[in-house]
């Protein structure tokens, strides 16, 4: 027998070896992995409501620092529903003015992404969304619209009304009042286009 042919043979028996030792103490797929070093494999962890030893209130929770503020500006403070939006409508006062053109032009970004869809582009209530089936909505130059404060266009936004959906995840306030302003302009320009005036 040659060298050659012992080699082989030798390796084929550790090759069958391996494969059997392999399958003998083969860990299950689950299983994790041994923690070589588990120092900060597993730390505690605190549900919400749990009492909580590392903070000097003893709650896991905490109150935000005041300090910070909310991504999406103070909470409104106004419920949906009928009653809360004629107390908006009482309350709130648009903080934005439509003689700051950087206003009325954002608030016109936003009306035709988010509004125009449904109202169309001149707010009369004939957009795609409508055109593909969708129930019109009443034509914001209408007078009852003009009627309506800003405060209750704004829960109309933020809240929703009938078969429309609030906008108070997508938009943020500063956006829903923009929006509001450039619906008011729509609205003079509507009354300028009645009463003959310029367009
Ligand atoms: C998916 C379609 C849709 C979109 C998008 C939409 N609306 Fe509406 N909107 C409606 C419908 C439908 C009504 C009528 C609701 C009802 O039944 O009272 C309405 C009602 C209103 C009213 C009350 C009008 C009135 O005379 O009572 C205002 C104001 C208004 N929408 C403003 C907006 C603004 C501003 C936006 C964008 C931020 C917007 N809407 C986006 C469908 C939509």
């Amino acid at each position: 027998m040659t060298f050659v042919r012992l080699c082989n043979i030798a390796l084929m028996i550790l090759l069958v070896l391996s494969l059997g030792l392999h399958l003998v103490l083969r860990r299950t797929a689950g299983q994790p992995n041994p923690d070589l070093f588990p120092d900060m494999v597993h730390t505690a962890r605190y549900n919400a409501f749990a009492p909580n030893p590392y903070f000097a209130s003893g709650a896991t929770l905490q109150v935000p620092d005041p300090r910070t503020s909310p991504h999406n500006g103070a909470p409104l403070g106004y419920g949906p529903g009928a009653q809360e939006a004629a107390r908006a409508a009482r309350d709130l006062r648009n903080p934005l003015s439509a003689q700051e053109p950087a206003s009325l032009e954002r608030g016109k970004i936003v009306f035709s992404n988010f509004c125009q869809p449904c109202h169309g582009s001149a707010g009369r209530g004939d957009g795609p969304v409508v055109a593909r089936g969708f129930p019109a909505p009443p034509s914001l130059a209408a007078e009852h619209a003009q009627a309506l404060p800003d405060g209750h266009l704004f829960h109309i936004v933020t809240h929703g009304q009938g078969n429309m959906a609030g906008y108070a995840a997508q938009l943020s306030q500063a956006d829903r009042w923009k929006a509001i302003l450039f619906v008011r302009s729509l609205q003079r320009q509507g009354n300028a286009a009645a009463l003959g005036g310029s367009r």
